[in-house]
């Protein structure tokens, strides 16, 4: 892999004091109750887990028996992450060059360029077909109803997943999306032809903190399978539930690098923050100033949705999260790399798009479980 020569650093980094600050006070500020993190000094508490093996990307458990699995609309391969890490073969494909490139740069496995909306990938040795399709006609984010569901240019991809099942005829598929896909007609139409065709379908909305990532975000599993109960793929995905890290165990150790000192930790300057202060007082959806304790919310697009540091209002210049606060957010490993040209919108849009590889490798190893 082409990483590691800064993030040896890794090492170097665990090795510093953790003699910093917090102690929360409450302020009432206009009516409203506002939870500060005020500077006292004391020892940051001792990680009981070792949060960087448990996020590794390259542990690999065992071959699963040279199982495939293709991976519709990869992106920078979270989800194909956890499926590699549980030992299965991956393809990803995707069509954009930006996804490929990061996507081999991070991921053990073969990489296809290809527009799913017109090339079907098919060539009969796929057990697992996977994919996150493009969620922008179901997201809650997008409020334009003009450009919601059937009239988003995004919504026939939907079926191209499922044309996909229907040709590999795989022993499982998992699709995963933003929740409010569920209720989806298309959906369900292809549901009923698949259960017709041999498969038990169900469907869950995770959290992916559940699952100990340090982001609570939410998202649509559906899984089938042409060997057993589906509804086992979630009784088993429960099994592996575990308390969830927190935002200081994710980022703490960044707290007082530069700018650019580590790999990824940038972020743009944005002059305004101050000025919005009070809407980050609302709690509003997007105006988040995370919180050290708890796994950070759900967030898009940093340059969109300033999601602002723990830190932010404290004595400290107020801040967006960076790329690598919010990777280390979503569960990637400090070895997770993007090809050094890239600009900070689109790799802070190739991270908020992924799922969680802390969430995959737990749902890859429940899906090898049916698929061996
Ligand atoms: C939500 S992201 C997938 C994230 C991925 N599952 C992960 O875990 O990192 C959707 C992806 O679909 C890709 N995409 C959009 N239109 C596509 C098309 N017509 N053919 C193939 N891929 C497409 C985008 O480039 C984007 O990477």
């Amino acid at each position: 892999m082409p990483f590691s020569n800064s993030e040896r650093n890794l090492e170097a980094l665990k090795s510093l004091p953790h003699a910093k600050a917090s102690v929360r006070s409450a302020c009432l500020i206009d009516q409203t109750l506002i939870t500060f993190q005020q500077a006292i000094f004391r020892q940051k508490p001792v990680r009981s887990r070792n949060i960087e093996a448990e996020n590794s990307s390259t542990q690999v458990f065992g071959r699963s028996d040279n199982m495939k699995v293709l991976d519709l609309f990869c992106g920078l391969g979270g989800l194909s992450q956890g499926f590699n890490k549980a030992g299965f073969e991956v393809t990803g494909v995707d069509v954009s060059e930006s996804a490929g490139r990061t996507f081999q740069l991070n991921n053990k496995s073969q990489f296809i360029k290809a527009d799913l909306s017109d090339v079907l990938i098919e060539n009969g040795s796929y057990d697992i077909v996977i994919g996150g399709p493009p969620c922008k006609p179901w997201s809650a984010i997008n409020t334009k109803r003009t450009r919601r569901g059937k009239r988003h240019r995004d919504f026939l991809l939907l079926s191209r997943f499922f044309e996909h099942v229907v040709h590999n005829s795989p022993q499982v598929f998992v699709l995963e999306n933003v929740p409010l896909l569920a209720n989806d007609k298309t959906l369900k139409s292809y549901v009923e032809r698949l259960r017709s065709q041999g498969f038990s379908i169900e469907s869950d909305i995770v959290k992916y903190s559940d699952y100990g990532a340090p982001t609570s975000r939410h998202r649509f599993i559906l899984f089938g399978t042409k060997k057993g109960d589906a509804k086992v793929f979630f009784k088993k995905l429960n099994e592996h539930r575990r308390s969830p890290q927190t935002v200081r165990d994710a980022i703490w150790e960044l707290k007082d690098k530069e700018r650019g000192e580590v790999p990824d930790h940038v972020w743009p300057d944005l002059k305004t923050i101050r000025k919005y202060r009070s809407y980050y007082e609302t709690g509003k959806f997007g105006w988040y100033v995370l919180k050290w304790d708890e796994p950070a919310p759900s967030f898009g697009n940093i340059m969109k949705t300033y999601i602002l540091h723990p830190d932010a209002f404290n004595g400290e210049p107020a801040r967006v999260i960076s790329v690598r606060e919010a990777l280390l957010i979503m569960g990637f490993d400090s070895r997770f790399r993007f090809p050094p040209e890239f600009g900070l919108g689109l790799r802070y849009q190739m991270v908020v798009d992924a799922v969680s590889p802390i969430f995959s490798y737990v749902a890859a190893r429940v899906v090898r479980d049916f698929a061996s």
